[in-house]
């Protein structure tokens, strides 16, 4: 039953879950160089607690989750979980990676259930990567985005965020790549949630697109439903490339996202300040603590370069 339908009528199906606040990276635009001080175990939710919470989600009218971090395969047995949350009839059990770790667990993540990933990759560069993510692991995470190809992880969908003066004379390598391989490649807007968030590397979807019809001519691929993100195609190219501007032309008035912290906090929104405790709690407890996390969440986000000091860095939050 459909229970979470907020009050500007949208239809809350989608669950993100961070498992955990930890990274092998340290992304300049999530984190500080010094990273972030790790929640203590005894905070962190439980697998069990995670499925207790998804299977009184499912009651509700989720029907969507997604596993995110930190980064999600650095904790340990993920397979366990993904195994779990399979069996309870999800339309749809996805992660989002930096696929450092995947080469070798794509294939048992599939078994386990997943049925599919986004990647994300900012570089193709070995130096630049060092530069973006402050370590060394370009080559495992093309064995990473390979592995999850020939595991059948499908659509396997890129994230790239774009950065002025940092990535952005990479466009046509990336636009290259995914007409080369079968990948929903997608451009991201910078958004200033944490790390060395600076409005001068930012650049809209617009201006990307408009540097990428300079060479190629775009095709409308299809209709981008609830998620964040415009596809289009490139003809005879194997795979589609994306744009998700979460700034210039948010997504909020379709949003249909709820979160859930690695902490055991539901966050109504990706950039709000609103948290709802969620730790330890019976199942109709959790009922309660999903209803009041979409009572209160916002129309709209209020990402905004001026304001630096938000609640949490974005490897708090998963995205
Ligand atoms: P699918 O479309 O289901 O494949 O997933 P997704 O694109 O929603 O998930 P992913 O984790 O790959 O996120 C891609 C980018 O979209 C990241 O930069 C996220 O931070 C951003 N994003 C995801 N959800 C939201 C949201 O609710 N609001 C905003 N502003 N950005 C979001
Ligand atoms: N702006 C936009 N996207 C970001 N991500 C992480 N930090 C930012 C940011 N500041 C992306 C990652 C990952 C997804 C979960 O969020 O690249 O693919
Ligand atoms: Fe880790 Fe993702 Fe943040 Fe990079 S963006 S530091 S991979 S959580």
């Amino acid at each position: 039953m459909q229970k979470l339908i907020d009050q500007f009528g949208r239809k809350i199906d989608y669950l993100r879950i961070s498992i955990t606040d930890r990274c092998n990276l340290r992304c300049r635009y999530c984190m500080p160089a010094e990273g972030v001080k790790n929640k203590k175990h005894s905070e962190i939710l439980t697998y069990e607690e995670i499925i207790k919470i998804v299977k009184t989600g499912i009651k509700m009218g989720i029907k969507k989750v997604r596993l995110t971090g930190g980064e999600p395969l650095v904790r340990e047995n993920v397979e366990f979980l993904v195994s779990k949350l399979s069996s309870l009839g999800l339309e749809d059990l996805s992660m989002t990676s930096n696929a450092v770790l995947l080469s070798s667990k794509a294939e048992s993540l599939k078994k386990a259930g997943l049925d599919r990933i986004n990647i994300s990759l900012d570089t193709l560069d070995r130096e630049k990567f060092k530069k973006i993510t402050r370590r060394d692991f370009l080559p495992k995470v093309l064995a990473g985005i390979e592995a999850a190809a020939a595991a059948e992880l499908k659509p396997v969908k890129i994230n790239m965020v774009v950065m002025k003066g940092i990535n952005d004379d990479e466009l046509l390598d990336f636009v290259d790549l995914s007409i080369k391989k079968e990948l929903q490649l997608r451009f991201i807007e910078y958004m200033p949630l944490g790390g060395e968030a600076e409005a001068a590397k930012f650049i809209s979807s617009r201006e990307i697109k408009a540097l990428i019809a300079e060479k190629y001519k775009l095709y409308p691929a299809f209709t981008k439903g609830n998620g964040p993100a415009e596809y289009f195609k490139i003809k005879g190219a194997a795979g589609t490339i994306g744009f998700i501007s979460a700034l210039s032309e948010h997504f909020c008035s379709s949003c249909n996202r709820l979160r859930l912290t690695a902490d055991a906090k539901f966050k109504p929104c990706l950039a709000g300040e609103q948290e709802i405790k969620i730790k330890g709690m019976s199942s109709s407890k959790i009922e309660s603590a999903y209803l009041k996390a979409i009572e209160l969440k916002p129309a709209c986000h209020q990402l905004d370069f001026k304001k630096q000091n938000y609640l949490r860095n974005m490897s708090q939050i998963g995205g």
